[in-house]
């Protein structure tokens, strides 16, 4: 099965808060973008933003300009019906962030819970040029991916655990690391999931 009938077949079964990741809050992305001195009017880009309720935070704080890029139809789908009108007000490209070719430049850069299913060097080395080629001068990017005291695997895939070394080291020199945070994420089912939060610049 390829990925995305994987994802499809998740979002099919499950609703946004059945999800191992699922977050009422998102407090550590909010305060990530809240303190990195950003207008509201930045183009902020979410990456395998799903369903999640992250982008109505974002919305529900002022931001004016969201893209969800997202592999999954069955999520957007699902996303836009939770949404209503404020669907309206996000910018939706169904893809896998591998092919994404920006057509616009983005000052913030935002991924929970998709990197870190990259397991192949080559999709990681794709993921990381990628994002240098989608984001402005000074423009950031913040990832929340599961660190080594994770999990192995998460919705029947396998992924990648980092820490703030082996991130630091994927990212330089072209992204300069500026603060990192460990968390533990409990799901929907109490179970306790350790994440590492970073954030990188890209430099002048
Ligand atoms: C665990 S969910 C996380 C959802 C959301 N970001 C959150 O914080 O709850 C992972 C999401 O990434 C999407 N995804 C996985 N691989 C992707 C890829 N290569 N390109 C774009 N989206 C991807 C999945 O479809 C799914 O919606």
């Amino acid at each position: 099965m390829n990925v995305k009938t994987h994802w499809d077949k998740i979002y099919s079964k499950h609703s946004f808060d059945q999800l191992a990741s699922f977050q009422p809050s998102h407090k550590l992305s909010l305060e990530l973008i809240e303190t990195s001195g950003l207008s509201k009017n930045i183009k902020i880009i979410d990456i395998g933003g799903g369903d999640a309720i992250f982008a109505e935070l974002l919305l529900d704080k002022g931001y004016t300009d969201i893209t969800i890029l997202e592999l999954s139809d069955e999520a957007i789908k699902k996303a836009k019906a939770r949404l209503g009108d404020k669907a309206n007000s996000i910018k939706w490209i169904q893809g896998n962030v591998l092919d994404f070719s920006a057509f616009e430049e983005y000052d913030f850069w935002h991924d929970r819970a998709a990197f870190h299913f990259l397991t192949k060097f080559e999709d990681i080395q794709k993921y990381k040029k990628v994002v240098q080629d989608s984001l402005k001068q000074k423009g950031k990017i913040m990832l929340a991916t599961f660190s080594e005291l994770g999990p192995e695997e998460c919705s029947g895939l396998p992924v990648t655990q980092y820490s703030e070394s082996n991130l630091m080291k994927l990212f330089a020199p072209e992204l300069h690391m500026i603060r990192w945070q460990y968390y533990d994420h409990v799901t929907p089912g109490k179970i306790k999931q350790n994440y590492i939060y970073s954030c990188f610049s890209k430099p002048v």
